[in-house]
């Protein structure tokens, strides 16, 4: 009891200690969640592009590993019911934002996918999508000189062009026509890529860079024009499945689980890139068309159309450097990431969602 016999004298000095043990407990996670060099495996990282295809499937496993995350997307292509269960996370920001114009945000890494990756979509609006290309990433690059943060850019197997050397190593230069109606997607990829090593170069900004060949799974748009996405969504509907020119131009699909597990890896290696990553699995159009027949409606028929311009014959990555730098390689079979996908687009298109014609193999 207290000399004074109110009874809270002498526990007063108790709670105010307990008090200032608690404040500086909340002052030293403050400080942790929010210096600079935290020695924590717990980031702030930004996500351009981040409510699309990959850039969600990446979303959710940087958030499931704990970091906080800002995915700014403008929505062109990227759809907010991606991106939706994690709107209410307090580790979770979205910005709905075009990276065509400035952003600024204090963070650890970028992220740099924003930018339309289907010709439907890249061709839509040439122009859009070459400043996309290069305004965007000069803001995203900009940024990362200034908060000194890790960028990475999601090139793309495109800087290639029809390729004349079989399977692409990163040390080829390319085949790519400047003045075609891809050129506003692949010029535009490899005047990124030329910006983020004058960065490097120049300002000291640690970069990496990759380059994705074509990757699949659940939640790509289904009307957009890629291969794997038109010929699901035919077999679903019931209409035959159209391959461009003879259906011998070779691709090779990976699935976007382990794509993102390479994205991750080389964000947080010591390596500048550029890398590939991709499935070094070939496959003709053709028989990619037979193994979704099988997996949807064997009784699919397949109809031919022209070829359509500047569609490479054949693409394929040497991942060797991917692998021996990063310990990185696919795993997932083609034939068991299609069995996911279907699943996917079964549950969309069974809403009522409509594809129009699809237009190339990319
Ligand atoms: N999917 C592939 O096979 C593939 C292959 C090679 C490279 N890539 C690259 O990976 C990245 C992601 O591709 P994806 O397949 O997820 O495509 P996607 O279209 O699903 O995602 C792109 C996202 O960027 C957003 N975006 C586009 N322009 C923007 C802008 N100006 N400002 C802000 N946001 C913008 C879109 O709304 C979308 O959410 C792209 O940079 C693409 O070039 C993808």
């Amino acid at each position: 009891m207290t000399s004074n016999g109110t009874g809270s004298a002498a526990a007063a000095p108790v709670d105010v200690q307990r008090q200032g043990a608690e404040a500086l407990d909340r002052l030293a996670s403050w400080r942790g969640d929010n210096a600079p060099n935290r020695p924590s495996t717990h980031k702030r990282i930004l996500v351009t592009g981040g409510a699309g295809f990959i850039g969600s499937h990446l979303v959710d496993r940087l958030m499931e590993e704990g970091n906080e995350v800002i995915c700014v997307d403008s929505l062109f292509t990227g759809k907010k019911s991606n991106i939706e269960r994690w709107r209410s996370h307090p580790n979770f920001e979205f910005f709905r934002h075009d990276v065509i114009e400035p952003f600024t945000a204090e963070v650890d890494q970028i992220y740099h996918l924003a930018c339309p990756a289907s010709p439907v979509h890249y061709k839509y609006n040439a122009i859009r999508t070459l400043k996309t290309g290069v305004l965007g990433t000069l803001n995203m690059l900009g940024l990362a000189k200034r908060v000194g943060a890790t960028f990475l850019l999601a090139s793309t197997s495109e800087v290639y062009g029809d390729p004349l050397v079989h399977p692409q190593t990163e040390e080829y230069w390319g085949n790519v026509n400047p003045i075609g109606v891809r050129s506003c997607y692949d010029e535009s990829k490899r005047v990124a890529e030329t910006m983020a090593f004058d960065y490097h170069r120049q300002h000291g900004v640690a970069i990496r860079v990759v380059r994705i060949f074509n990757t699949y799974g659940p939640r790509m748009v289904e009307n957009d024009g890629r291969v794997v996405s038109n010929f699901v969504s035919q077999a679903l509907r019931g209409t035959p499945l159209t391959v461009y020119g003879d259906g011998s131009q070779t691709r090779s699909f990976c699935y976007v689980a382990d794509l993102v597990d390479g994205l991750i890896r080389m964000m947080n290696s010591a390596h500048t890139g550029p890398f590939n990553l991709g499935n070094p699995g070939e496959f003709s159009m053709l028989e990619l068309a037979q193994l979704i027949k099988d997996q949807v409606d064997p009784t699919s028929d397949i109809k031919y159309l022209p070829a359509t311009p500047d569609d490479p014959a054949k693409r394929k990555p040497d991942i060797t450097k991917a692998n021996t730098n990063l310990g990185w390689a696919p795993g997932v079979p083609l034939k068991e990431g299609l069995i996911e996908m279907i699943a996917d687009f079964r549950e969309r298109i069974g809403d009522g969602v409509k594809a129009p014609a699809p237009t190339s193999s990319a």
